[in-house]
């Protein structure tokens, strides 16, 4: 990988480790019930959990069929099976060794009409013909990657691409410095308040896998703009987002949540994407010039 940096290295094994550990204990027969019930599934997560939401946004599930599909950080597989179920042709990436055993055993359990390959490593050292795949996606990944690393990646898709081609991702948005310092304050799962428990928090930092880079909208549409001709951000969870620190049960968060995302829409759009917690990222028309 000579086009990367050694920091941007290092970053990939950091994240390898990481998912190393957490995808071990991923349960294949929860996924293998999830496919089974897919339009249950489908109809609660796309309109509920906002990185389904983002994913699906755009009749997505209505364009996948017969579609060669990449997905980039497939991680749990999920949403490569959700793909494949639905007649998608999927190619899984990750560099996690275990995403390729949840694969595997995807593969064996269900009865895909094509079964899911995986490529295992980072995808800028593979060799994928030009021109031959319809999308390239990524739900919550192009955040794990350093900026010059991503760069890369992103001129690697322009070349496999085909030309009516579609690249999507859904990642964070972190569009306010005030909202994102605030976010770091309250104590989510295992990470501690940055402001109340500094010491807890550096020590959680130290092992997460998220390098220090911009997550702006801005990013992303100037990532997209160097190589393709369309770029589109849909900014997500401005409302959505103060889920987390109501005091409801699960049942009533998740009715907030989908009733949230549905009302933010109505907002000035400045303000949704302020207030942002996550886009979905759509990069269409790669530029055939883009070999920068
Ligand atoms: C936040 S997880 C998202 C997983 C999954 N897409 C989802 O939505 O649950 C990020 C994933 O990206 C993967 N990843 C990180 N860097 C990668 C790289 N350079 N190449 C491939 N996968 C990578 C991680 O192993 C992990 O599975």
């Amino acid at each position: 990988m000579e086009e990367i940096k050694a920091e941007s290295v290092d970053n990939i094994n950091k994240n390898k480790d990481f998912y190393n550990k957490k995808y071990k204990e991923v349960n294949v027969g929860g996924l293998i019930r999830t496919l089974n019930n897919l339009d249950v599934f489908l109809a609660d997560a796309t309109t509920t959990d906002i990185s389904w939401v983002g994913m699906y946004v755009n009749n997505f599930k209505e364009t996948v069929k017969g579609k060669k599909v990449l997905e980039l950080g497939c991680g749990n597989c999920a949403n490569a099976a959700v793909l494949a179920a639905l007649g998608a042709e999927v190619i899984a990436n990750d560099i996690s060794d275990y995403s390729g055993d949840i694969i595997e055993a995807l593969n064996t359990k269900f009865e895909f009409e094509h079964n899911i390959v995986f490529k295992k490593g980072d995808f800028v050292t593979h060799d994928i013909s030009n021109d031959s795949l319809d999308m390239v996606i990524g739900k919550a990944f192009l955040h794990h990657l350093t900026l010059d690393h991503e760069k890369a990646v992103l001129k690697k898709i322009n070349d496999v691409l085909k030309q009516d081609g579609e690249a999507r991702f859904f990642e964070p948005a972190v569009n306010s410095k005030f909202l994102d310092e605030l976010r770091w304050t309250v104590p989510m799962n295992n990470r501690p308040s940055k402001l109340f428990n500094p010491k807890g928090f550096k020590a959680w930092e130290a092992l997460d896998p998220h390098p220090h880079r911009d997550n702006s909208s801005k990013h992303f549409r100037m990532l997209g703009e160097q190589f393709f001709n369309t770029t589109e951000i849909i900014p997500m969870g401005m409302l959505e987002r103060f889920y987390r620190i109501l005091p409801f049960s699960n049942k009533i968060l998740r009715k907030y949540r989908r009733v949230a995302l549905r009302l933010e829409k109505y907002t000035p759009k400045f303000i949704q994407f302020l207030g942002a917690r996550s886009q979905t990222i759509i990069f269409k028309s790669p530029k055939s010039n883009a070999h920068v």
